[in-house]
């Protein structure tokens, strides 16, 4: 009896460690490294109001979003970055039609090769091209950018800790040193041809500020602010990294639900089994 107790304890104390793990991501990060030191000066990322549509376990994509996330992509970010693992045809998971796709690879020019003689050209892209770098190689890349290397995208949220939370909050971080700051301490000064940025890991950061209210104009209307825009982009980029974080998801519901039934079962046929050895309550002994 006092087994029997302690097992069905011991298999809710697991289940329930399980649930509260999955269900607060944060909560229980005893198996995850502490933060590098030098992430210490931002201590928290921002989140937008009510959270993305992706969180959480019921989360779901907003194709919505995810397009206007690649139209901010496409008008400004990829003028620097990259995003070299996603091909053009992905483009359909976003809600994209075939034609549509074919249209939108067009408009991008890559690298080719031509035919005649072997050199190296720029055509139009089609859906199984690679997003193209805009840079030739790092060395040009760095030459545009004061020597600081802007990085492929596509990973981006999940190379930084908290990536999601860290694009979005990047995205919108620029501003000023606390004048009280630089008068401690001439680390605060930011240095020409740098930008303070409060959440990026040294402050200043070679990238200028991006999007400025009202840089794309949405084609579904959207009002295009910053806030917006950094969401917008965000959800673009977490999609990028990661196309099927939704069915892994899904695919955790399924794999609970079967879990449960599976439980049922053995139950079922434990009481199937042991139904003749065992007399019930209150029932004469069997001989
Ligand atoms: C004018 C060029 C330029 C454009 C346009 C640009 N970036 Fe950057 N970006 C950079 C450079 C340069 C760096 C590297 C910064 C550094 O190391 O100081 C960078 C770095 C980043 C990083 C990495 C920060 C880190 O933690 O290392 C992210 C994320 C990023 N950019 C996102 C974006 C997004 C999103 C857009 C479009 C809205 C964008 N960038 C547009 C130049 C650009």
């Amino acid at each position: 009896m006092t087994i029997r107790l302690g097992g069905i304890l011991f298999g809710l104390a697991i289940t329930g460690v399980l649930l509260l793990w999955s269900l607060l991501p944060g909560a229980l990060n005893f198996a995850f490294p502490t933060k590098p030191d030098y992430y210490a000066f931002q201590e928290k990322n921002i989140a937008p109001e009510g959270g993305f549509s992706f969180d959480g376990p019921l989360g779901k994509w907003d194709t919505q979003q995810l397009q206007r996330g690649y139209q901010v992509y496409k008008e400004v970010c990829s003028a620097c970055h990259s995003l070299k693992f996603v091909a053009f045809r992905n483009l359909q998971e976003i809600g994209f039609t075939e034609p549509e796709v074919r249209a939108e690879a067009a408009s991008w020019e890559v690298p080719g090769i031509d035919p005649k003689d072997g050199s190296a050209i720029k055509r139009p892209g089609i859906p199984t091209d690679q997003f193209p770098s805009p840079y030739a190689n790092e060395v040009e890349a760095r030459a545009f950018n004061n020597n600081a290397l802007p990085p492929d995208l596509t990973l981006i949220t999940k190379a930084r800790k908290d990536g999601v939370h860290y694009v979005y909050s990047l995205m919108q971080g620029y501003n000023e040193p606390d004048p009280e700051d630089v008068a401690k301490s001439p680390d605060f000064e930011t240095p020409p041809g740098l930008y303070f940025n409060e959440y990026f890991y040294n402050i200043n950061i070679a990238m200028p500020p991006q999007l400025l209210d009202g840089i794309v104009t949405y084609s579904d209307g959207t009002e295009a602010t910053t806030e917006q825009m950094a969401q917008d982009i965000t959800a673009f980029l977490t999609w990028a990294g990661e196309p099927s974080l939704i069915k892994r998801k899904q695919t955790g519901w399924f794999v609970i639900g079967f879990l449960l039934f599976a439980t049922f079962l053995g139950f079922m046929s434990y009481k199937t089994v042991w139904a003749t050895k065992k007399p019930k309550k209150g029932s004469p002994d069997l001989v």
